[in-house]
């Protein structure tokens, strides 16, 4: 079914809801966490836009720009300041007019009506050294060009983050299209409501088609997928989780830390589309991991208040947490470290790996499991607590250090 986006300011869906969600909670321990950096922040909406969807509703750059105004309030740095800026291609001077009540006392505020696949280059070109954070929440694929996030890695940013609205779902659907295969029996792909982007015909022609996947995808990876899926190998469902893995290790030739979190409505039912989180720093990916994790739960509390009871803890990915299976993994995991890792960077590298699979505190326990059992070693600095005790954090600081390695036999 095809489904015109004039409607989409219309109201806010509840897609939309947890989207905002996820960026909303962590803004603030963003901002604190970069502020503290004393480099110019510089945050980026790349596809702002209205601003307010027609009831009422707050869109992504009000809920940035109330959470800036607020961490320059609660501030102790000086001089604090975070800089904003707002593309849309359509409706530029509907967001000026709606964020004209938030002036640039915290920070410089600029909307520019364009394209951001165009636009964004010169945008970031005099942002050498600043901290940069891109949210990217277009209607479809179709702008989602990887050889700009590509450059983006090599721009010479403090950091840079980017949190992408991927409808690999819609992606692959394409895929097919363009490669005529058939998935009109699909329920995957079928249960989606088609996207019109701004230029509706461009999956048509099919030369220029592939390259456009293959420039979105980082890679021409996306059409084995398409014929193993051709071959029945497996559903959409199974061919959306191999297109989506392959992005995410295809981002991670640029980017050191790569998360995903798949949007459903429900716990228990499929995806419809996938947030990816991407950052070069330990620090962003571990935060995002824990927010990832803490709005799944959100969501599996509202079902249990609605009456459906579960017994298990589920994960983001809709399984069931095992603290076992997660000690394997992190025992097999620790080979890849001989000489031992930090245990910040640990847990963004083991979320990389293996996905957002439970909370950091869970993981902290099971270390402490394995401490406690002689599976890993571990190394503090300082070594002893204020009290003079034998220090038992996991917890890393400017002035903690927490080395962990695999015990050897
Ligand atoms: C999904 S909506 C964004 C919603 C917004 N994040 C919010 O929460 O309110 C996508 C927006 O991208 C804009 N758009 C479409 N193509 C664009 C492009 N190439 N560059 C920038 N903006 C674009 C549309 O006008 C639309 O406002």
């Amino acid at each position: 079914m095809s489904k015109d986006n004039k409607d989409f300011f219309k109201s806010k869906n509840s897609w939309s809801e947890i989207k905002d969600r996820l960026l909303s909670c962590y803004l603030p321990q963003y901002f604190q966490k970069l502020l503290m950096t004393r480099k110019e922040i510089f945050y980026v909406d790349c596809f702002a836009g209205k601003g307010k969807f027609d009831d009422g509703n707050d869109g992504s750059p009000i809920i940035a720009l109330k959470i800036r105004d607020d961490c320059i309030k609660r501030s102790k740095a000086e001089n604090a300041r975070i800089n904003t800026c707002f593309i849309d291609l359509n409706y530029a001077d509907e967001l000026k007019a709606n964020i004209a009540d938030f002036c640039d006392s915290s920070g410089s505020l600029t909307v520019i009506s364009g394209k951001y696949e165009e636009k964004i280059e010169q945008i970031l070109s005099n942002k050498r050294g600043a901290n940069i954070f891109l949210y990217i929440d277009p209607y479809g694929i179709r702008a989602l060009d990887s050889n700009l996030f590509d450059k983006f890695a090599s721009y010479g940013f403090y950091s840079i983050e980017l949190l992408i609205n991927m409808n690999s779902f819609g992606f692959f659907r394409d895929a097919c299209r363009v490669m005529q295969v058939d998935y009109k029996n699909d329920e995957a792909l079928n249960s989606l409501e088609e996207i019109v982007e701004y230029d509706p015909t461009y999956i048509s022609v099919s030369q220029q088609s592939e390259e456009l996947l293959s420039n979105i995808a980082g890679g021409d990876y996306w059409k084995d997928i398409v014929m193993d899926y051709k071959a029945k190998k497996f559903d959409g469902y199974e061919a959306e989780n191999r297109f989506s893995t392959k992005y995410k290790e295809r981002l991670r030739e640029k980017y050191t830390y790569v998360l995903d979190m798949p949007i459903r409505l429900k716990p228990g039912q499929r995806p419809k589309y996938r947030m990816i989180h991407v950052s070069n720093h330990e620090h962003g990916c571990i935060l995002m991991a824990d927010n990832m994790a803490s709005r799944s739960d959100e969501l599996f509390i509202e079902i249990q208040r609605g009456g459906q009871l579960s017994l298990f803890d589920l994960n983001v990915e809709n399984e069931i947490i095992n603290m076992d299976e997660i000690q394997d993994k992190m025992q097999v995991f620790l080979d890849n470290f001989p000489q031992g890792i930090g245990a910040d960077k640990l847990l963004a590298c083991f979320f990389t790996e293996y996905g957002v699979i439970c909370k950091t505190g869970l993981i902290k326990k099971i270390w402490k499991t394995m401490e406690d059992s002689g599976l890993i070693s571990v190394d503090r600095n300082p070594a002893l607590t204020e009290n003079n005790k034998p220090s038992r954090t996991f917890t890393e600081s400017k002035r903690q250090s927490v080395i962990i390695r695999r015990a050897t036999k």
